[in-house]
């Protein structure tokens, strides 16, 4: 066994968001046990993506040593011995996977960036005497229905991501074969796929985001409450795991219907006493990816950077696109016409999938979206702003407790809820339509959570 004394860990105190640190050296092949009779050293860090959380000073060859960031990373470090190169400054990125015994985040691996090539745990091993910078890049990510229409593409996008460093892909099936798929991309996240229920407290822990796509679509003529009975005890089942698993992940519910799933969830959580409402979220952004597409249509706007604000819930009447704020100005007509479109356009491609499902590529891309804004406000990234159903106090005086406006986005989840802005009459009255609606599907959901 190794003198611990022989590695010697320093971290540079930064500024930015205090995470405390704790640096244990420990020789190879010691047990946690010992670990922990180590004399461990604290420091505070910057929490952000790509800044440093400090140096390690290798002296000596041939230490393994394990990094304790805050409550949820280790680095696990190896140096072999026999290293001739000169000793040299490395900037070296660390990724994360979940360790699913202590639900903790492991750092297994990192990107020497001096000559670009990519560093996992053989060729951390081999990284000569020096001084090391050591960075935390990206967040794990879960998607959970993974495999299906939404999940894969999803999936794909997230893969493409760069501030997500670590990839858990969980579904009842089939998620070997997607995972393996993603794993081959040369981005530099690790993709690890689990299948089946026993594995999904695995799959989820030490998430920082959890993206749930899991359960059944649409046919043609279904409303998206007819979902209500099969998704309800999904979407149940998969709020305990996270309520044991993955307490302070956020979670972003996909799975329709959306007004009443994300209740069931918050529920879930809240009889776990886990649940924080800064941290769970209803995916409405493709009302709003609809929504610049359609005034685009009709408008000749550039879809990409034409914005309009949809508030309200994810169904039907309960889709209050605000198209008074959008500065465009539109005929009585127009605005009647884009309304339903916006509130049904989800019937259209169901119909156009003629009984095969309903959107999945666009819905990819919006909860794709929706997650990187996510990722990038969690990162320290400030002013991020989109529309999303949350725990509200906008309309709570009618009675609805969810309900979705523009969201700042910050370092723990939702940073300021922001008001409904001034409405037009006929905004108003969609408004007034949408109120029982969302009451009586909140009501749904938190029933059905809260049943014995
Ligand atoms: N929020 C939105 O804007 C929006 C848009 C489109 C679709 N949706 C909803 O998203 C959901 C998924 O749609 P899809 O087209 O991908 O369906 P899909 O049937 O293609 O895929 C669903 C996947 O969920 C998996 N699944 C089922 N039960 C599960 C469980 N207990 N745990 C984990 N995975 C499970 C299935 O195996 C399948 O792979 C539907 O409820 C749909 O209505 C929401």
């Amino acid at each position: 066994m190794i003198a611990l004394s022989t590695l010697l860990l320093i971290l540079l105190p930064l500024t930015a968001c205090h995470v405390k640190v704790h640096l244990h050296a420990r020789a190879d092949n010691a047990t946690a046990s010992s670990a922990a009779s180590d004399q461990p050293k604290e420091s505070t860090a910057p929490c952000v993506r790509g800044n440093n959380i400090g140096s390690i000073y290798v002296t000596q060859p041939n230490i393994s040593s394990y990094v304790f960031v805050g409550n949820n990373a280790i680095v696990e470090w190896r140096y072999s011995p026999n290293v001739k190169n000169k000793p040299k400054t490395v900037d070296i990125i660390v990724y994360r996977e979940s360790n699913p015994t202590t639900s903790q985040t492991v750092i297994v691996g990192g990107l020497d960036v001096s000559n670009g090539a990519t560093a996992w745990r053989w060729h951390v091993n081999q990284l000569p005497a020096g001084v090391y910078k050591l960075h935390i890049l990206g967040k794990k990510v879960a998607v959970i229905g993974a495999a299906g229409g939404i999940g894969q593409p999803l999936s794909l996008l997230l893969k493409l991501n760069p501030n997500v460093s670590s990839l858990s892909l969980y579904d009842l099936v089939n998620t070997p074969g997607v995972a393996a798929d993603l794993s081959h991309i040369n981005t530099n996240s690790k993709v690890k796929g689990f299948k089946g229920a026993d594995s999904l407290g695995e799959a989820i822990a030490g998430a920082d985001v959890i993206v749930i796509p899991a359960g059944v679509p649409r046919k043609p003529g279904m409303t998206r409450d007819d979902l209500f009975n099969t998704n309800a005890n999904i979407v149940q089942s998969i709020g305990k795991a996270i309520a044991q698993n993955a307490p302070k992940a956020h979670v972003l519910i996909i799975s329709n219907p959306v007004n009443s799933t994300v209740p069931i969830i918050a529920e879930t959580l809240k009889k776990a006493g886990v649940f924080d409402p800064r941290r769970v979220f209803g995916v409405t952004t493709l009302d709003v990816v609809r929504a610049s597409t359609f005034v685009s249509d009709i408008k000749g706007t550039d879809a990409s950077k034409t914005k309009v604000t949809v508030v309200g819930g994810h169904s039907g009447v309960t889709i209050i696109p605000l198209l008074s704020q959008t500065g465009i100005n539109f005929t009585q007509e127009e605005i009647e016409k884009l309304t339903h479109r916006i509130q049904y356009g989800g019937d259209e491609v169901v119909k156009a999938k003629d009984g095969t499902g309903s959107a999945t590529l666009s819905m990819a891309q919006a909860g794709a979206r929706f997650t990187n804004s996510l990722l990038e406000a969690l990162e320290g990234k400030k002013g991020i702003v989109e529309p999303t159903y949350v725990y509200s106090p906008v309309a709570a005086k009618d009675g609805v407790a969810w309900f979705s406006t523009n969201v700042e986005l910050g370092v723990n989840g939702v940073e300021k809820i922001h008001p409904l802005g001034e409405l037009s009459e006929y905004e108003k009255k969609l408004y007034a339509e949408a109120v029982p609606e969302l009451q009586k599907n909140i009501k749904k959901g938190e029933e059905h959570a809260n049943k014995a």
